[in-house]
């Protein structure tokens, strides 16, 4: 690749972070061509990646140079995917496949409406920010990163992304099963339910950055926590006793997996570069930016350790014993599945911490 010979190269063209440059072949799965492709010696490579994989590690480098640290959310605050990959073969062995095309169904879904990142509003962060923001993710947000990001997700013009990979890897392993009519209108009706504050935590900065800091910080925790739903994809999809295609769908969602790279990446660099600097307030005086993104990663992640084990299980439960009773002993196969659950205990202390008692 042409960009190894210039590791330091600190900005660049929309169009750059956007290219994917040539494959030796393409990434074709069921009729679908998907984004991606393959080198000539037969790994994968992530869409869009030409430039912007040395791009951010570029960013990274910088902070290191300046001594500011990279945000780390802890894979201990992740709670283990319901139901999980013992779970998930029982039922598939005892051919109770509906809860499993569900949840399959539903990261689908999930991720095609990644695409929204790209409609989210980007100040003029020049004058938002006192420090300089030239030659930083940040100041590349607006101009690829979020786009990029788009195109992942929900696939561009003629190529699949990861909607259309996780569909996918479900028909393949499951050779195309009926996909329960009330998926999206269960999760619809959920999010509804659990209602959005429109709640503004730092009301002294911009709004517009506000926004967007907030929903980077969400989009970050959920790019980090759905390591743990690929890593239950790969193990449950690569199984060759419950899976039709064990090498293509687990090698599918394996592909995902390595395109979520960037997007934990640039997010956590944005964040942490604005981390390191000052944000001037509305009334003409400034907060760290430490204190602002610090106190909305700790909110977000109180908040989904405290109450994501509870929703997964809720969402899924009921529709999960109606499948079972397809089954010959459906109340032996609950307390074999029950018995099986993962425990897990949310971590006291999220590590985002507010340094002063204010604004929790
Ligand atoms: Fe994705
Ligand atoms: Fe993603």
């Amino acid at each position: 690749m042409s960009t190894t010979l210039e590791p330091d190269r600190l900005v660049y063209l929309r169009d750059e972070l956007l290219a994917s440059g040539s494959y030796e072949a393409p990434l074709i799965s069921g009729g679908v061509r998907c984004h991606g492709g393959f080198e000539a010696d037969g790994r994968y490579r992530s869409p869009r990646t030409l430039h912007r994989a040395p791009a951010i590690a570029a960013w990274q480098a910088r902070l290191r140079r300046e001594d500011a640290g990279l945000i780390e959310i802890p894979r201990s605050l992740m709670p283990p995917q319901y139901p999980n990959v013992a779970q998930s073969t029982l039922l598939l062995r005892h051919d109770v496949r509906d809860p499993i095309v569900r949840t399959l169904t539903i990261i689908s879904i999930v991720e095609g409406f990644g695409a929204i990142i790209r409609d989210v509003k980007v100040p003029e962060l020049g004058a938002l920010v006192v420090e300089p923001v030239e030659g930083t993710a940040l100041a590349h947000l607006g101009e690829g990163l979020f786009e990029a990001h788009a195109r992942d997700e929900s696939g561009f013009r003629d190529e699949g992304g990861h909607k259309q990979m996780w569909e996918a890897a479900r028909d393949l392993a499951l050779e195309k099963p009926k996909i329960p009519g009330d998926v999206l209108m269960r999760m619809m009706g959920r999010n509804a339910s659990r209602g959005r504050r429109p709640e503004r935590p730092y009301p002294m900065i911009d709004e517009t950055l506000e926004r967007m800091l907030a929903l980077m910080a969400q989009v970050l925790v959920v790019e980090v926590f759905a390591e743990g739903t690929f890593d239950w994809g790969v193990e449950l999809l690569s199984n060759p006793e419950v899976s039709a295609a064990p090498e293509a769908a687990g090698n599918m969602v394996r592909f995902v997996r390595a395109d979520e790279k960037p997007h934990v990446e640039y997010l956590r660099t944005a964040l942490s570069e604005l981390r390191a600097r000052t944000l001037r307030t509305m009334d003409g005086n400034t907060i760290a930016g430490r204190e602002v993104v610090d106190g909305m990663l700790h909110r977000i992640l109180r908040e989904i350790t405290k109450n994501r084990p509870r929703e997964q299980r809720e969402d899924i439960r009921e529709s999960l014993i109606a499948a079972m009773q397809t089954a010959s002993n459906p109340k032996a196969l609950l307390e074999e599945f029950d018995a099986l659950e993962s425990s897990w205990t949310a971590p006291g202390r999220t590590g985002f911490e507010p340094e002063r008692t204010a604004a929790a």
